[in-house]
């Protein structure tokens, strides 16, 4: 498995699956949620109506998985990151447990490269270099990351970039 950093807009890149810091409603929002929606058009959303109408919407840690509509991918894979709260509660682990739920996913619909963003750094105000370490600590003591080709971490600000290319070691630069 190789992980690759690289800054910019989620909905630009080119992977089997795009996954979206989504929130429990699966209905859209603002940030990436709202980028991906804008970009990935009706079916996604009818996708997620689907979701909805099956389970209800999707809970704090757990992914679901959706059409991509317009964007180059085959798939959306939605999870739902804790909202920061002051570090109460278990934020921490259910952060982590987007990560593993992910690539769970990943895993059961052959999906060989995903795009990560920075979930749950942006509304939801979790501390980035927290994040950073859970999210990068979490992918690389997934069990079954060998089934997956290719983890990129999108950045979308410079604070997020320079905290995941510091954190990559060198043996992980792809
Ligand atoms: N591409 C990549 N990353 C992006 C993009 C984009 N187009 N737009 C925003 N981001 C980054 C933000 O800069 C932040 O680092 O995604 C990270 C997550 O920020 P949010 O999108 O605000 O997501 P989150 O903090 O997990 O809050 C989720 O926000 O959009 C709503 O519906 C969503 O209620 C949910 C909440």
């Amino acid at each position: 498995m190789k992980i690759k950093i690289q800054s910019g807009d989620i909905t630009q890149v080119n992977v089997d699956a795009i996954v979206n810091a989504a929130n429990s409603s699966l209905l859209g929002g603002g940030g990436v949620d709202g980028a991906i929606h804008r970009k990935a058009g009706s079916q996604l959303l009818d996708d997620c109506m689907a979701i909805r109408a099956k389970q209800g919407g999707c809970k704090t840690g757990n992914a679901v998985i959706t059409c991509a509509g317009n964007l180059n991918a085959n798939f959306v894979i939605h999870t739902v990151g804790p909202v920061w709260n002051n570090g109460k509660g278990n934020v921490r682990e259910l952060l982590a447990s987007c990560y593993t739920s992910t690539l769970d996913l990943c895993i059961a619909n052959q999906i060989k490269t995903v795009a990560f963003p920075n979930i749950s750094t942006g509304i939801y105000k979790f501390p980035k270099k927290e994040a950073c370490e859970i999210a990068m600590n979490t992918v690389m003591n997934y069990l079954g990351k060998n089934e997956i080709e290719e983890i990129i971490f999108v950045c979308y600000d410079i604070e997020n970039l320079i905290l995941y290319e510091t954190m990559q070691s060198p043996n992980e630069i792809s």
